[in-house]
């Protein structure tokens, strides 16, 4: 479970500041698919940066499985990064001469996974991401779009994090290949119960998710259920 309480972040630069999140508070249970959304400029990178703990807030917690992760050492968190959390960058961050497996076994190689289980794992991750086997090993530079970003989606699977977190996932993709990729995060959340944080500044993406949390001047201005989530045909999957 993921909980915040009264979350700030403030950016200095000499002598300036920017105040970008100015108290968030919100709790999200395990399994829930949660669009975070808001204007460009909002804070939703900044707020996805403190959930992934990949920084820290000013002030207030976060509570990550009830744990304080202000109070968690550097390797803890490195541990946490690797092992809980599964992260889809908008600019993907594959390496482009290098092939679809190497690409989604590189995490197990940094989280100390034996040799052995590389291959079958990665296999799993890129059949949930629904990335056809005969592109397995192909260069990433020799793939398409939303290829692309399924490669970068089993990525983040690889190491069976309970929580996904994704910025901006369609961002790149023509609207018919991003539904598809939208449908595959409601798979993994419906079929195998991961919780997933989706970051988009596009209301339509946002109603693929269960609840959607909106951000604005950094302040939650609204977090409801969405009950007109709308749901990706499995047979465009
Ligand atoms: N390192 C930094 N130093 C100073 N200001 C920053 C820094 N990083 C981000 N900001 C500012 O914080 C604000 C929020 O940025 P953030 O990246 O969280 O927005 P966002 O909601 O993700 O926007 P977008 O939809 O464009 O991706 C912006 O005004 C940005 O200029
Ligand atoms: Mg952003």
């Amino acid at each position: 479970m993921i909980e915040c309480k009264n979350i700030t972040k403030v950016y200095k630069n000499g002598d300036e500041e920017t105040t970008v999140l100015k108290g968030v508070s919100f709790k999200i249970e395990d399994g829930e698919f949660v669009a975070i959304t808001g204007p460009s400029g909002s804070g939703k990178s900044t707020l996805m940066h403190i959930l992934g703990c990949l920084d820290t807030p000013t002030s207030g917690s976060y509570f990550l499985d009830g744990r304080d992760v202000s109070k968690l050492s550097d390797n803890q968190l490195a541990d946490v990064r690797s092992n809980q959390i599964g992260f889809v960058f908008q600019s993907f961050n594959l390496l482009s001469r290098t092939t679809v497996m190497r690409n989604v076994t590189l995490p197990l190689v940094y989280s100390g996974v034996p040799d052995a289980e590389h291959d079958g794992r990665a296999a799993q991750a890129l059949r949930a991401a629904g990335l056809p086997e005969e592109r397995w090993n192909f260069k990433s530079n020799q793939l398409s779009g939303g290829q692309i970003q399924r490669v970068a989606i089993a990525r983040s699977l690889v190491n069976n994090p309970s929580v996904i977190m994704a910025d901006e996932p369609t961002g790149n993709l023509d609207s018919k290949t991003g539904e598809i990729v939208l449908g595959t995060f409601q798979q993994l959340n419906k079929e195998h119960g991961a919780t997933i944080i989706l970051i988009t500044h596009d209301s339509d993406i946002a109603h693929h998710a269960d609840r959607v949390i909106s951000i604005k001047d950094g302040l939650i201005i609204e977090d409801k259920k969405n009950t007109k989530q709308k749901v990706v045909d499995h047979a465009l999957l």
